[in-house]
């Protein structure tokens, strides 16, 4: 494989599948018409290209419910929805209230608080974890994780941080530097923050520091709890890490094992690391649980909370802390333009009462819980899956070549989630062979088990090779 060859095998295996992959260059072929060609021409015209993004795959007309719609008329089943899209797209309750904002109030400019920012703020005061109570707005989950950590740093005093490889934090100068991914952090983007420290995350299936799993699971007798271990040694190392920074469930999915935060909580706590969990796509019930860290009986010193909370409409991160973390009254590391605009803070109060009043997050321990036991089915009859895992709508099917050897099978992957689309089934692969679903919240029984019905014909027919 020549350089950039490699290269670019490398970005296609990242956290998302990207458009450089041999399916995306084949999927034009006989697919798109004319006219959404011409468009997707004009797209890629105008866009900057980016491996994920543009140039795009098609062109979308319509998102309702679990649906997305391209303008040739193909409907995907969303398994993906960036994660925005727990209560499904369009949910009337929320386009009612974001009518109605508009009419009563569209923007506060700063200097100024309005009524659905602070009743937005006192909600997430209310549903978080432990004593976490305070807040700032943004619109994106990149920028929200910067703002925790500088209000780690402004509490702590130092400026060193502790996060995972292959982590995905988001795309700005640090947030790309706590995150793990080559796409993210190398080539032109050059010196990124300092003091960005990285160790091996859980990964029980493809144990990093070279531990068997026992079908999946760690055999804890035999490795320890290493990554944990190894995370508490690197702090104590270091002496001076203002904070851990990781998603407390891998959205890869990978599950932590059992006591692993109660570890590194605790080697946080001795050695005065602040612990920030980020939950931008898999807070509010993804999981089965509002909160990820849940699971983990964890509380984090700093949740980080995105996509999901706009609707799949605004724009709208948060940074939920504990009070002892308002501390910097004087300087200004979270203020943005709109930090408090009332639209995206109505948008993202509703979200909220929906997914309680719905009973969405029970409905995804329910769905998710059914989806897992027929993957781990599916798993019996093909030799193509190595592992499945997941926790609530979060789910992963990891395709290997040799289910020995756990040879990654990237193309195998990038093959059935292409055959997949072609079936109405949208969905990402991550780190290249892992078949990443993420179905809304909402979704009913049937919808799931039509969309299991297509992956497990996709995987048969890649497996007897199309
Ligand atoms: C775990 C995680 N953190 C942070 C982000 C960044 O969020 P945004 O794209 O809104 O900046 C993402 C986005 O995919 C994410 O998955």
């Amino acid at each position: 494989m020549n350089t950039k060859t490699a290269t670019q095998a490398r970005h296609w295996q990242t956290d998302g599948d990207s458009n450089l992959s041999p399916g995306r260059a084949a999927w034009d072929r006989g697919r798109v018409s004319a006219e959404t060609r011409a468009r997707l021409d004009e797209d890629a015209r105008y866009f900057l290209h980016q491996s994920l993004s543009t140039p795009c795959l098609g062109v979308i007309a319509k998102a309702e419910g679990i649906w997305i719609e391209d303008t040739d008329g193909r409907r995907y089943m969303d398994f993906h929805g960036n994660n925005v899209h727990h209560i499904g797209y369009g949910h009337p309750r929320l386009k009612a209230a974001i009518k109605a904002q508009l009419d009563d109030l569209p923007f506060a400019p700063r200097r100024f608080t309005d009524a659905p920012a602070i009743a937005l703020a006192a909600k997430l005061a209310g549903i978080s974890p432990g004593p976490l109570s305070k807040v700032l707005f943004a619109t994106g989950g990149s920028d929200a994780i910067e703002i925790a950590i500088k209000l780690a740093r402004a509490k702590t005093g130092r400026y060193k941080t502790v996060s995972f490889w292959d982590s995905f934090h988001g795309a700005g100068f640090a947030a790309s530097s706590v995150g793990g991914e080559d796409t993210f952090r190398s080539g032109p983007i050059g010196p990124l923050m300092a003091g960005a420290e990285h160790v091996a995350p859980f990964a029980c299936y493809r144990c990093p520091y070279g531990y068997d799993d026992v079908d999946g699971k760690p055999d804890l007798d035999v490795c320890s709890m290493t990554c944990a271990a190894y995370l508490g040694y690197v702090l104590e190392k270091e002496g001076d890490v203002a904070a851990v920074i990781a998603e407390p469930v891998r959205s890869i999915p990978y599950l932590p094992p059992p006591g692993f935060w109660q570890s590194v909580r605790r080697a946080c706590d001795d050695l005065g690391v602040l612990l920030i969990f980020d939950e931008i796509p898999l807070g509010l019930g993804k999981t089965g649980r509002m909160f990820a860290c849940e699971h983990s009986g964890v509380v984090p010193d700093i949740l980080v909370l995105g996509k999901p909370l706009g609707g799949g409409v605004m724009p709208i991160s948060a940074v939920v802390a504990g009070p002892e973390l308002d501390i910097a009254g004087d300087w200004a590391f979270g203020h943005y333009t709109h930090e408090k605009n009332p639209v995206s803070c109505a948008a993202a109060l509703t979200t909220i009462e929906i997914i309680e009043d719905e009973g969405l997050v029970e409905n995804a321990r329910a769905q998710g819980a059914h989806a897992l036991a027929r993957l781990e089915e599916m798993k019996s009859r093909h030799r193509l899956i190595g592992d499945v895992r997941g926790l609530g709508l979060l789910l992963g099917v990891e395709l290997v070549a040799d289910p020995e050897t756990k040879a990654p099978a990237p193309e195998a992957a990038d093959a059935v989630m292409y055959r997949c689309l072609d079936m109405g089934l949208n969905f990402k692969t991550t780190l290249g062979n892992v078949l990443t679903l993420t179905p809304p919240l909402i979704i009913a029984r049937g919808d799931m088990d039509r969309a299991l019905d297509i992956l497990e014909r996709a995987i048969t027919e890649v497996e007897g090779g199309l």
